[in-house]
């Protein structure tokens, strides 16, 4: 087999060509507009399946294998792009229609910063299939996080599982790696034979004695949903279509948390249209998941930190579960337009939400979000480019689009609409263009085309589209949300904050969107002997809920409160991985003049974080 692996020298002619094409009409049938982050040139050639063959090796951390593209060569076309990032490619083989096989030459570029590289492989004419045989960098793929035993609920056996939004699949498969692109798959991964692995695909439900299993996605997905675990795993059915994985002494907790899938299933659907991807699982990883959720497709990835014995912060779980319309079955085509995935799926969350609890708790959970939404805003600068719905990341990492703007700004777009054009209406658009686009993607000028001639014109409604989607800031006819349930919660902080007795506020029937609430009403600079006095009469700083436990660890150590809470601080960030916690405390920590004490946490618990968290938190600690 022959080898060649030079350096791609004029990097610059590759994505040059791409990007000079002319805008996009924006009509539904547009072209896929350039990805500026991916070197793939699908209207060259495009892959359209993959057989995916990987052996996981646990000893060496690596994933070794081949992934077999068959792809679609236009006319003329004499090489394929892909993605990767620090892949070692070995050989790659192409096969012609006709069956007949033979080795090819490739070419990888020089690396770019979070971008990773171009592998160049050249084509024969009428190419049906392009196997190519790697294994991930041995110092650590960006997607992969190997978990000693030790990090796991049972201590006894190592985990794996990989995170692919946004750019990072192409850490642990070549692929072209845009959302923009559709793919199916199957695959065949080999574990050691006391694990099970599971993808985001049909899945096994109990382990075998070969420590063999087969996948198959028969549904096209966006490469950044290809999705791998792989640990001690039990599965516990919740109703018919529905169930969760988790290490065994994890599983019966999370089925208790979970009970409601089935019904949040059947909500959404009532709302949008059948579901289109048979199953629905979740697996529970363990702490370091760097995410709250992932909506992989069939199987949602979760933190274990939304596990709080009291069903309160199963919202997550409704949101990864929207995503199998918003998002999975319509994909932001580029993630320029992230709030197309996001803003929709916060939105549809609260729909599922307000279905299964009623208005007051879908109420509670807008206002926590508009909260956000403002803190961001402020952060960011209301004047900034990345305060409006789409974005212009190129030449920037895609997460740093990863802000409240497309989640939170998104969603109350959507819920102005629906207060515009009443309900049933909305409704109604929103089920057909689930129904029309199924399985396609969507960018923010063909969405802004669909809405004014399927809700807008139709319903002659007026909204300032621009304002909204190409404006920064918070626009000026933002929905009110108001909530009598939060309105105690803030009395409650204002009475603390004027000297009244924490002991004497009547918290009977707060749920933990209450406390949040209240924590997060408390002055910033509440005074040591204030903060002492709440957390003497309800114990925060021991919290089981992870989400109030995060807020007051922040408000502590922002008023000065820290010594106090530090050995309670250092557990939570030494055992939780996920980066909406880890981010603010750090940051609290910086902000106070207490770097030190956060670069000495951090130097424990760095083991414990996936590569999302580490670069983050390195970042805010200058580290
Ligand atoms: N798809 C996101 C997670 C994501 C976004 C990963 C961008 C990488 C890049 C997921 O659906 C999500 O939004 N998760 C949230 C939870 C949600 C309830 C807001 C999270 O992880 O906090
Ligand atoms: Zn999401």
């Amino acid at each position: 087999m022959t080898r060649i692996s030079t350096i791609l020298l004029s990097l610059s002619l590759l994505v040059g060509a791409a990007s000079c094409q002319p805008e996009p009409a924006p009509a539904p049938e547009a072209e896929t507009p350039t990805d500026p982050h991916s070197f793939a040139r699908p209207d060259e050639a495009l892959t359209k399946h993959l057989e995916l063959d990987l052996e996981v090796d646990f000893e060496a951390q690596q994933l070794r294998g081949s992934a077999t593209w068959t792809i679609e060569q236009k006319p003329g076309a004499s090489q394929i792009l892909f993605d990767l990032l620090e892949l070692q490619i070995d050989s790659i083989l192409l096969t012609t229609t006709d069956g007949a096989m033979q080795a090819t030459t490739f070419r990888i570029s020089e690396p770019e910063p979070y971008l990773g590289s171009a592998l160049e492989v050249d084509l024969v004419p009428n190419t049906g299939s392009v196997a190519i045989f790697y294994r991930t960098s041995p110092d650590g793929a960006a997607a992969l996080d190997w978990l000693e035993p030790g990090q796991t609920a049972g201590k006894q056996q190592p985990f794996l599982f990989t995170q692919g939004q946004a750019i990072l699949t192409r850490s642990w498969i070549p692929c072209q790696d845009s959302p923009g692109i559709r793919i199916t798959y199957d695959a065949t991964v080999t574990v050691p034979a006391d694990l099970l692995a599971v993808m985001s695909a049909t899945n096994p439900q109990q382990k075998n004695d070969t420590g063999v299993y087969r996948f198959r996605m028969e549904q096209p997905i966006p490469p950044y949903l290809l999705a791998l675990a792989v640990g001690n795993l039990a599965f516990a059915p919740i109703g018919e279509r529905t169930g969760v994985y988790a290490e065994p002494s994890v599983v019966e907790d999370a089925a208790y948390e979970f009970d409601d899938m089935g019904k949040m299933l059947q909500a959404a659907e009532d709302l949008y249209g059948p579901y289109q991807w048979g199953r629905y699982d979740v697996i529970v990883l363990p702490p370091s998941f760097p995410f709250g959720g992932m909506e992989n497709p069939r199987l949602t990835f979760a933190t274990p930190t939304i596990i709080a014995g009291d069903r309160s912060l199963t919202t997550l779980i409704a949101h990864e579960l929207a995503h199998s319309w918003s998002g999975n079955l319509v994909t932001n085509a580029t993630w320029n337009d992230f709030w197309l995935n996001e803003g929709f799926t916060v939105y549809f969350e609260r729909r599922i939400m307000e279905k299964l609890y009623g208005r007051d708790y879908a109420d509670m959970l807008a206002i926590i979000g508009y909260h956000d939404l403002v803190d961001d805003v402020n952060d960011l600068g209301p004047d900034s480019p990345d305060t409006q719905l789409y974005l212009d990341l190129a030449g920037r990492d895609p997460d740093d689009g990863m802000t409240d703007v497309a989640y939170e700004k998104g969603a109350f777009f959507l819920q102005l609409l629906e207060e515009k054009a009443g309900r049933e209406a909305f409704d109604a658009f929103l089920k057909k263009y689930f129904t029309e686009h199924r399985f396609e993607t969507m960018t923010t000028k063909e969405f802004v085309v669909y809405l004014r001639e399927n809700l807008l014109e139709p319903n002659q409604i007026e909204v300032d589209i621009d304002e909204w989607i190409y404006g920064p800031g918070i626009p000026s006819n933002m929905p009110a949300v108001n909530s009598t349930r939060f309105d105690r919660a803030e009395a409650a902080a204002e009475s603390v904050a004027e000297g009244g007795a924490a002991t004497a506020i009547d918290t009977t029937g707060w749920s933990a969107h209450e406390w949040l609430h209240f924590v997060r009403h408390l002055p910033r600079d509440l005074s040591l002997e204030k903060a002492r006095s709440v957390d003497q009469a309800f114990d925060l700083t021991h919290t089981g809920n992870s989400e109030v436990k995060a807020a007051w660890l922040e408000l502590s150590i922002r008023n000065g409160y820290s010594r106090q809470i530090e050995p309670a601080l250092q557990e939570f960030l030494v055992r939780v991985g996920r980066r909406k916690f880890l981010s603010p405390l750090y940051r609290a920590l910086v902000e106070t003049d207490q770097r030190e004490l956060g670069r000495r946490i951090y130097e424990l618990a760095r083991p414990n974080y996936h590569s999302v968290s580490r670069k983050s938190i390195e970042a805010i600690l200058k580290v």
